[in-house]
């Protein structure tokens, strides 16, 4: 009787559950590959679908890293699984990503999961589409033309410079990763949607911890409940959005008792375009067209530039040949006579830039882009069934590129080899390729080499804990954000 007793309590309470489970687990499975097209001979990709409802969401959130190279080394470059509330293809290796980038608008169309739509508005740059698309990316990259970068130069060299001596006052150190939110935030702030110092001072702090706690939560199941992710991400959006008002109407009231500004901002020229096409833009387009240039002008621009302090304060050589380059460009410094810095002197520092993309290639600050597909169609031998989300892997890429020998290897000088830039393209991604590139490259470009040029002519500095663990979140990051001491740099 005992024994009996004993088998059914185990029966009930372990081994039904369990079969219920798998069972559950199975049955999702079927249900969410029914979606499948039989007139397409290929198969679906390999993989699994995670747990009902939830897919592989949590996992991925868990751990990053170490959850993708566990499916790449599984499943290969292709493999399906269920991420964000959708079924889901990951996609990786030059060949791939190829046909994803340049088939936009044919196979795919980008698509950021419904929590990211929600959060940033359906009315920013990289939630429109088709001709609403080109005529946005036309405006907001006439704050990118050449010209315009000329005059962000002294912004930006004032703000990095003021930064800089800061740091080297503080003690007993800084952490580096969120002062350099700080540090592009204010950048991002005044060059982007114009507004002056003494404006963006008094809200900095709070802003920015706003952002950190969208950007934490902007890839969370699409559940609005209290408590949830995208709940908490809403709640820090709508304070963005409140600031960002506040300072939009005042920059109208003031924008009307003066004269053309020097240069236009991001923001300006939006709005300038809206009026062309007969298309005003609402308060809300503003708030979140002004949102989604914040954050992708100041998060990605962070996440490098404490990367370039990691990669520097670990390779002290490249410290010294970018000091050997512009004394050889003869580059003036804040104590050095010289040639003040502009686009054309900017372009000559060649190794500078080899730094830079280098840092770019082994911490790429996206890690990927979403798209939806508009057809069934076939990669690489499998089906991708119409519907699905496709999701391109900008790190798993690099990491899997054969055209960089030593990969792990913090080499800049393999840029400066000739016919890389070519046998590299679709290999070396980090902003992205096709119609979706990203918009800012240019000005990040620029403003992580004068970053570069103002952090090494004015010091040097030790990494407190030595090589840090990098965890990969929207962007990627130091988990211990790079406790770092700063010291003045005498040049002899
Ligand atoms: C190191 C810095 C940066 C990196 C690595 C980077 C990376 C990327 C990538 C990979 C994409 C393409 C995503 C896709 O395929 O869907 C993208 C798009 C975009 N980026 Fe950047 N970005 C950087 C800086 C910036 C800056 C400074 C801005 C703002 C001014 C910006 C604004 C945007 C916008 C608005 C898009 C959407 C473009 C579109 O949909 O046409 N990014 N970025």
């Amino acid at each position: 009787m005992g024994l009996y007793t004993l088998l059914v309590t185990l029966l009930c309470t372990v081994v039904l559950p369990v079969l219920l489970f798998l069972a559950a687990v199975k049955l999702w499975e079927v249900l969410v590959v029914r979606g499948t097209d039989p007139g397409c001979g290929s198969p679906l990709p390999p993989g699994t679908m995670g747990l009902p409802f939830i897919g592989e969401t949590l996992q991925l959130i868990l751990q990053r890293r170490k959850f993708l190279r566990m499916k790449r080394q599984k499943y290969g470059f292709i493999y399906k699984t269920h991420l964000f509330g959708n079924p889901t293809v990951r996609v990786m290796g030059a060949d791939n990503v190829r046909q994803i980038l340049l088939g936009e608008h044919k196979l795919v169309a980008v698509q950021w999961p419904a929590s990211v739509r929600t959060i940033l508005g359906s009315d920013t740059l990289s939630n429109v589409h088709g001709s609403q698309h080109r005529n946005k990316k036309k405006a907001v990259m006439k704050a990118f033309s050449r010209d315009a970068l000329e005059h962000y130069i002294p912004v930006i060299q004032e703000e990095v410079r003021s930064a800089v001596q800061d740091w080297m006052q503080r003690v007993p150190c800084v952490l580096v990763y969120p002062h350099m939110k700080r540090l592009m935030f204010r950048i991002a702030m005044r060059i982007l949607l114009g507004f002056e110092p003494d404006q963006i001072k008094t809200d900095e702090r709070a802003l920015v911890e706003a952002f950190e706690e969208m950007i934490k939560n902007l890839f969370s199941l699409p559940i609005d409940v209290p408590f949830s992710g995208l709940y908490r991400g809403l709640k820090a959006r709508n304070f963005i959005h409140a600031k960002i008002e506040e300072n939009i109407t005042k920059k109208i009231q003031d924008g009307d008792n003066e004269n053309e500004p020097k240069h236009k901002d991001a923001l300006q020229l939006l709005i300038e375009n809206s009026r062309k096409t007969g298309e005003p833009l609402s308060m809300q387009a503003m708030k979140e067209s002004a949102t989604e240039l914040l954050f992708g002008g100041h998060e990605t621009t962070a996440s490098t530039a404490t990367s370039l302090v990691m990669f520097l304060g670990l390779n002290p050589e490249v410290v010294q040949r970018i000091r050997d380059e512009l004394k050889e460009k003869d580059v003036s410094g804040m104590h050095s006579p010289g040639k003040a810095l502009n686009m054309e002197l900017l372009e000559q520092l060649k190794y500078t830039g080899c730094v830079i993309k280098e840092t770019l290639r082994i911490n790429p600050p996206v890690p990927g882009g979403f798209r939806v597909a508009l057809k069934t169609f076939e990669l690489n031998g499998y089906q991708i069934p119409k519907g699905w989300n496709v999701i391109y892997s900008i790190c798993d890429t690099h990491d899997v590129a054969d055209v960089f020998p030593n990969k792990e290897e913090f080499q800049p000088e393999r840029f400066m080899a000739k016919g890389l830039e070519d046998s590299s393209r679709f290999n070396y991604i980090p902003f992205g390729g096709g119609s979706r590139m990203c918009v800012g490259k240019e000005f990040a470009k620029v403003l992580l080499k004068i970053f570069l040029v103002e952090l090494v002519q004015q010091c040097n500095w030790t990494l407190l804990n030595g090589p840090p663990t990098m965890k990969t979140g929207p962007t990627v990051y130091p988990v211990d954000n790079l406790p770092t001491k700063f010291s003045p740099y005498v040049s002899n």
